[in-house]
């Protein structure tokens, strides 16, 4: 599928998708999200890729929220239509079979923030600026900002950035915790593509079902999740990477996981 609002390029076994609209901020209309959509579905069958980064176009701009001009359009049922779109396509991202990182490259405002949310890992450049501007504009958050951010931080700083539109920049957002790392703009894509091939380079099956224990441990009882814990520990047995990486240690050798 060719793309008009995103670019999606391949650098070895880690992808990078750059959301391309940067004449609005990469802000993102329901085209857009249909081709993040697309793009994860594609991300998802291609074994080659073991991690992607998600930026956005520009200096200035991770993603500046949802598409304000194109949110004027919509009557309270399509605007419901459009919430839904976002938080089907946001999961697909926190659900996607490999990590995610958001190398957030200035505003991740509105639905820039809950897409920064929904990625793995969020790493910020100097000039970022996160926050949840929505009840400015007299609506609230609805591509998963209220659930996610509250899981993220906390129920009362969730609260307080969703009441008061509080705009955070990068050293802010790290204090917080809502980014993991600061770095300088010039380096941001390097220190996310270090990170990214850092994570390739362990057993891709046990870094995608480290993903799933964590996620859906998230949704369980403390108990259950164990128990889903040990179940998935069994399952990372099977594999020929299991084999690959003790035997590696063992040897003194460095594995070369094949992800089978
Ligand atoms: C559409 C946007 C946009 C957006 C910026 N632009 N953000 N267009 N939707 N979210 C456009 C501007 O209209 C302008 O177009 C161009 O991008 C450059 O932006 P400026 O405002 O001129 O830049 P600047 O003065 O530097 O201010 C940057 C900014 C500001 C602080 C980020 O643009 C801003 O406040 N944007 C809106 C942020 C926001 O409220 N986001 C949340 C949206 S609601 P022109 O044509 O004038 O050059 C949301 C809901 C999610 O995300 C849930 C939905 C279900």
């Amino acid at each position: 599928m060719s793309f008009e609002n995103i670019l999606l390029e391949k650098d070895g076994n880690i992808a990078i998708l750059t959301i391309n609209r940067p004449k609005v901020l990469n802000a993102l209309n329901g085209d857009t999200l249909k081709e993040i959509d697309a793009a994860m579905e594609q991300l998802s069958a291609d074994g080659e890729v073991r991690v992607v980064i998600i930026t956005g176009a520009g200096d200035k701009a991770f993603v500046a929220g949802a598409d304000i001009a194109f949110m004027q359009t919509l009557k309270p049922l399509e605007a419901r239509n459009f919430a839904r779109l976002g938080q089907k396509v946001f999961s697909k991202i926190e659900n996607l079979n490999k990590p995610v990182i958001a190398a957030v490259n200035g505003f991740a405002l509105g639905g820039g923030c809950e897409l920064s949310m929904a990625c793995d890992i969020r790493v910020a450049s100097e000039n970022a600026k996160l926050g949840q501007p929505e009840v400015g504009l007299g609506i609230i958050a609805g591509f998963g900002g209220t659930q996610r951010l509250t899981r993220l931080v906390n129920p009362g700083l969730a609260k307080e950035i969703l009441f008061t539109a509080d705009i955070y920049d990068a050293a802010a957002a790290q204090r917080i915790g809502l980014v993991n790392h600061v770095v300088p703009a010039a380096e941001l894509i390097d220190f996310c593509k270090s990170m990214a091939k850092r994570i390739a380079a362990k057993g891709p099956i046990a870094v995608q079902l480290t993903k799933e224990a964590v996620n859906e441990g998230l949704e369980m009882d403390i108990e259950k999740a164990f128990i889903h814990e040990a179940d998935l520990f069994a399952v990372s047995f099977a594999t020929d990477d299991r084999g690959e990486g003790i035997s590696a240690f063992l040897g003194k050798k460095k594995p070369e996981f094949k992800g089978q």
